[in-house]
């Protein structure tokens, strides 16, 4: 067991420390390659631009959720609580990064119990997808959400960064038929979310069909998790696979007419612009998890300074066409450049 826990805090450390000093984004954001609709005369006051968005119940400042990250025992609690406080103060929601630890070290808690420092924005908890084939189910889950007070989780699906990384878990047998039995027993609003590599449309279709809400497609783009577990590695399988995957802002499109469901952009959001540009292609959100690490392991501050930013960078984008609010924004039509 204490083998067991040691390995995942030991995982955690190493990818943190892949992700703020190695080259870790082998491809260009997928929404460069796309341009806003420009208008010369917007013909709206740029003060009167409305930023802000809903999402599970909460008003958020404008539509961004602080994507899962997770410390291990060292750093984890200065990490995910500045977050919080950081997600309290600019209005945007956090997701909490993988929790399973705490089923075997309740103890671990600790790290991710911020909830008090976020109470008026969503919190989000987490775990694989993966691991209701390695024992656990719609009771751990309601215990990973209520441990935390969260007001929902993260599911996350990761197979190819599971099948690089040298411990992974790649066991991913029917987990669709499995999900389906568990989501009415979960009490929480279930986000399945990918790390990186992008939900596909007919995986988006079923996840649907069963009654998944919402799915955070995080495709190419930003960071290759393949690519960080292949610094973990001494042979090139890592670096084979590093710009495999779904583009972030293709995953979008070909999941955007899937009724009833509701889509989130992770994965190479980088800025405001991008996230102008997810929202015109489909997403109610987005979300970023590589530009908000180096800030959360300085400070507070840090964390506020680079979600004021991204929050001016997306209302200057909303200007840019003439959009005064959300509603306008998701119709406006994106050109290749
Ligand atoms: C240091 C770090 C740790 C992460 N840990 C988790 C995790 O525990 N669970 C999870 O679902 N995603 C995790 N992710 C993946 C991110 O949530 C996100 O999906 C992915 O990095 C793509 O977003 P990005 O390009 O903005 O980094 C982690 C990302 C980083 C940078």
């Amino acid at each position: 067991m204490a083998e067991f826990d040691d390995n995942i805090n030991e995982r955690k450390l190493d990818h943190i420390n892949i992700v703020l000093k190695k080259n870790v984004e082998p491809l260009p954001s997928s929404f460069d390659k796309y341009r806003l609709p420009f208008k010369a005369l917007p013909e709206i006051d740029m003060q009167d631009i409305d930023t802000t968005a809903s999402f599970l119940g909460a008003k958020l400042s404008f539509p961004f959720i602080i994507s899962s990250m997770t410390g291990g025992p060292e750093k984890g609690y200065s990490i995910n609580s500045r977050l919080a406080e950081a997600a309290e103060e600019v209005g945007v929601a956090l997701g909490l990064g993988s929790m399973r630890v705490i089923l075997r070290k309740p103890e671990s808690v600790k790290s991710f119990d911020v909830k008090k420092y976020c109470p008026s924005v969503p919190l989000l908890a987490n775990m694989g997808l993966v691991q209701i084939n390695y024992g656990y189910g719609a009771d751990e889950i309601n215990r990973i959400i209520d441990s935390v007070n969260a007001d929902g989780i993260f599911l996350h699906v990761n197979p190819l960064q599971e099948a690089v990384q040298p411990e992974g878990d790649t066991n991913f047998k029917e987990l669709i038929p499995k999900l389906e039995k568990i989501i009415p027993k979960v009490h929480k609003p279930i986000v399945i979310k990918e790390v990186g590599t992008g939900i596909d449309h007919e995986t988006a279709r079923r996840l649907a069909e069963i009654g998944v809400k919402w799915i955070d497609v995080s495709g190419t783009g930003g960071t290759s998790w393949s690519w960080v577990e292949g610094y973990r590695r001494t042979d090139d399988l890592g670096d084979l696979f590093k710009a495999e995957g779904i583009p972030t802002a293709e995953a979008l499109m070909i999941n955007r007419s899937i009724k009833g469901l509701n889509l989130i952009a992770g994965g190479g959001i980088r800025n405001g612009i991008h996230i102008a540009k997810a929202v015109a292609l489909g997403a109610k959100l987005a979300t970023a998890a590589k530009p908000l690490l180096a800030p959360a392991l300085e400070s507070t501050e840090a964390c506020v300074s680079v979600l004021e930013k991204l929050q001016n960078e997306f209302r200057i984008a909303m200007f840019s066409v003439g959009s005064s609010k959300i509603s306008e924004l998701q119709k406006v039509k994106l050109s290749e450049k």
